[in-house]
C-alpha cells in the first residue's frame, strides 16, 4: 500500500489564541513570514504526499485565499521590482493538490477526521494536525517522511508518539504497547487513552499530531461515542481499531511545536527566527541585552 494523500484538520476554533483567532484561522498564525499551515504542507510534500484534504470550518477562508493564486498582489510586486517574491507568493499552492471540505459543527478531531471518507476511498491516508510543527534534528527525514517509512515496514496504521513529562500527559492522546522483537521505536499499540489524568495514564508517550490510517479507521470512527470533552475523538476510535487489527506508534527523536499552546507558539517563533540569516544574529544580540538587563 502506497500513501499519496493527507488530510490536514483544520476547523478548530482556535479559542487558546483569542483575540488573534477572532477573524484569523489559528492555522495562519506566523512563524516569523510563514503561517504555520504552511510549515506543514511543506512537510507533507517533502514527505512526497501528492494530494492533501484541509478540513475547514467557518471563518477559515484566509486559508483558501493562501494556497491560491493572487493575481493583484503579484501584479504589484511586479511592477515594485519585487520579482522573486512575486514567484514565492504564486508558488505556495503550486506544488500539491489541494482540496477543502468544511465540518459544519465543531464535533470533535475524529468527526473532522470522518469527513475524508469519501475523499480517502478504499487509499491508506496520512493526517497531519494543522496547528503542530515537527523539527526533525539536522539530517533527518522530515517528520512525515519517517511515520511513511514506518508504514512501508508495518503496512498497518501508524501513529507518531512521543514522551513528554508528567505535568503535560492530561494535555495529549497517550498510548501504551510492546516493543516490536528488533525495533525499540516501534510499538505494537495495546490501548490509546485521551488526555489521561496522569495518575491513570498508561505511560507518558504522548500522540504527536502525525498519523497514518488504513481506511479501516473510518468505520471505528463511526462506531466512537462522545468522549473527552464533548467530542468524537480520534484517539477512541484508534483505541478501537487498535482491538481489531495492528496499530502501531513510531516512537521518534523529532521535536514538536505545539502551536495550540502559546508559549510552545512563541518559543517556535524565537527558535525559528534565531535560526534565520536574516534575523538571527540581531535577534540574538536583542535578547542577549534583554535578558542580561532582567537579570540584572
Ligand atoms: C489532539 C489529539 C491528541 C493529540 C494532540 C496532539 O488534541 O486529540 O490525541 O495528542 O492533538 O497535538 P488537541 O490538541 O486537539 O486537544
Amino acid at each position: 500500500m502506497i500513501v499519496r494523500k493527507a488530510v490536514i484538520p483544520a476547523a478548530g476554533m482556535g479559542t487558546r489564541f483569542l483575540p488573534a483567532t477572532k477573524s484569523m484561522p489559528k492555522e495562519m498564525l506566523p512563524i516569523v513570514d510563514k503561517p504555520v499551515l504552511q510549515f506543514v504542507i511543506e512537510e507533507a510534500v517533502a514527505s512526497g504526499i501528492e494530494d492533501i484534504l484541509i478540513v475547514t470550518g467557518r471563518g477559515k477562508q484566509a486559508i483558501e485565499n493562501h494556497f491560491d493564486y493572487n493575481p493583484e498582489l503579484e501584479l504589484f510586486l511586479h511592477s515594485a521590482g519585487k520579482q522573486h517574491l512575486a514567484d514565492q507568493v504564486r508558488g505556495i499552492g503550486d506544488r500539491v493538490q489541494i482540496h477543502y471540505i468544511r465540518q459544519k459543527e465543531q464535533l470533535g478531531l475524529g468527526d473532522a477526521i470522518r469527513l475524508a471518507r469519501a475523499h480517502m476511498g478504499s487509499e491508506p491516508f496520512a493526517v497531519l494536525l494543522g496547528d503542530t510543527i515537527i523539527d526533525p534534528p539536522e539530517g533527518q527525514s522530515p517528520g512525515l517522511r519517517q511515520l511513511l517509512d514506518a508504514f512501508d515496514v508495518t503496512q498497518a496504521s501508524v501513529v507518531a508518539v512521543h514522551r513528554v513529562p508528567p505535568e503535560w500527559v492530561s494535555r495529549y492522546g497517550i498510548v501504551d504497547g510492546v516493543p516490536e522483537p528488533g525495533r525499540d521505536d516501534l510499538l505494537r499499540l495495546k490501548k490509546l487513552v485521551e488526555k489521561p489524568a496522569v495518575n491513570v495514564a498508561p505511560s507518558n508517550l504522548a500522540i504527536a499530531g502525525r498519523y497514518i490510517f488504513t481506511n479501516a479507521i473510518f468505520d471505528c470512527i463511526d462506531a466512537t461515542q462522545t468522549g473527552v470533552g464533548g467530542e468524537i475523538q480520534l484517539t477512541d476510535a484508534m483505541n478501537l481499531l487498535a482491538q481489531q487489527a495492528p496499530v502501531y506508534a513510531l516512537a521518534w527523536q523529532a521535536r514538536r511545536f505545539d502551536i495550540g499552546n502559546r508559549l510552545e507558539y512563541a518559543k517556535c517563533f524565537i527558535e525559528m527566527a534565531l535560526r534565520r540569516p536574516d534575523t538571527g544574529e540581531a535577534l540574538r544580540v536583542f535578547l542577549k541585552g534583554l535578558l542580561g538587563d532582567a537579570a540584572g
